[in-house]
């Protein structure tokens, strides 16, 4: 059979789950994906770090250009910008193809990586990147592929979620729930980035990118967070009958004679109580999509943690290995320019 070389970029959470799944299911792996996977290392920056997953020690390098040269396909879970992109863009010059869950670097420089996997025959896939374990990216630029997307309505943010959540069942304020997300390890190291709505902006330019066909990159995303949402405003949308959610939105809007445009933005949002998104709790995360023909779809699911978001992960590889053994990799698709349209030009209710 033949044999797929495969180096896994960050032994973090994920990355080991990731790790374990290839080495536990080999076997199952490699029927499913028409080749032997076979994990040839895992880049680390500190070989000797506490992991939460047992593995072979010898697995393990600081060396990850070396393993980036020698893979044919390339795992990539470091997150942030660089050196991430500086390695992705190295395997996919060399048509290896990648899998990656970083939103961050997507949301920023997305199109580039695009570029590069379409001009060398490469793959660049992407599942894990918004609402962990939730298959979302592939429903979105596939099986929707032939409908036309007008909206997308997303809790994409467990520690948001959860913060909200805690605040409307209990009437606690948002600063005693916070410390409890961190201690149950949902928020980011830094919560800033969950808090603000960054964290669930460069999730909303991912998926208003693939809906609507265009560039949209973080700075696009209009963004509030919930840091500013008290127990009163929770108890005042009670009253309505409402539930305060952190909403990130990706909307086509008539934007004039020239043509439509799109709106992306996350901020808190007032939804009824009966809307399929307020029944989200927890740290869960949901996917709300309306198309045209399809009408409204709803995805929900895990959106973190290291088996969940490992399994999207490897759904991506399988499927990958797949198309690499085919000698058919697909293309990343042809993008328009929307315009992005500002709040003014937005008046939508969720009922
Ligand atoms: N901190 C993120 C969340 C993790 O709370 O959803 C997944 O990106």
């Amino acid at each position: 059979p033949r044999v797929l070389r495969v180096a896994l970029l960050g032994g973090g959470t994920v990355g080991s789950q990731v790790a374990r799944i290839l080495l536990d299911d080999a076997e199952a792996l490699a029927a499913r994906a028409g080749a032997r996977l076979e994990l040839v290392g895992i880049a680390v920056r500190n070989v000797d770090a506490p992991r939460d997953v047992e593995l072979p020690r010898e697995l393990y390098t600081t060396d990850a250009e070396s393993l980036v040269a020698s893979a044919d396909l390339v795992i990539e879970l470091m997150g942030g910008i660089e050196p991430a992109r500086t390695h992705i863009i190295a395997a996919l010059r060399r048509g290896a193809s990648v899998v990656t869950g970083n939103k961050a670097l997507l949301a920023q420089d997305g199109a580039t990586l695009f570029d590069e996997a379409d001009a060398h025959g490469a793959e660049l896939n992407f599942e894990a990147a918004v609402a962990g374990a939730i298959p979302i990216i592939r429903p979105i630029r596939e099986s929707l592929s032939g409908d036309r997307i007008t909206r997308v309505l997303g809790i994409v943010n467990g520690t948001t979620n959860f913060i909200l959540d805690a605040m409307d069942t209990t009437g606690a304020q948002f600063e005693d729930v916070l410390a409890e997300a961190q201690r149950l390890g949902y928020a980011e190291a830094d919560p800033t980035a969950d808090v603000e709505g960054l964290d669930a902006a460069a999730k909303a330019a991912i998926l208003a990118s693939l809906a609507f066909h265009t560039r949209v990159t973080l700075e696009d995303v209009r963004c509030e967070g919930i840091t500013g949402v008290t127990a009163s405003d929770i108890a005042a949308a009670q009253d309505a009958g409402m539930t305060i959610k952190l909403l990130a939105i990706a909307e086509l809007v008539p934007a004039g004679a020239a043509g439509d445009g799109v709106s992306v933005r996350v901020h808190p949002t007032l939804l009824p109580a009966k809307h399929p998104l307020a029944a989200v709790r927890g740290a869960y995360n949901a996917v709300f999509v309306e198309a045209e023909n399809a009408g409204a779809l709803m995805f929900y699911g895990a959106g973190a943690g290291g088996a969940p978001t490992a399994s999207a992960i490897m759904g991506d590889v399988v499927t990958t290995a797949r198309r690499i053994i085919a000698g058919s990799p697909g293309r990343a698709g042809t993008t328009r320019t929307l315009p992005i349209v500002g709040l003014e030009s937005v008046t939508t209710s969720y009922s």
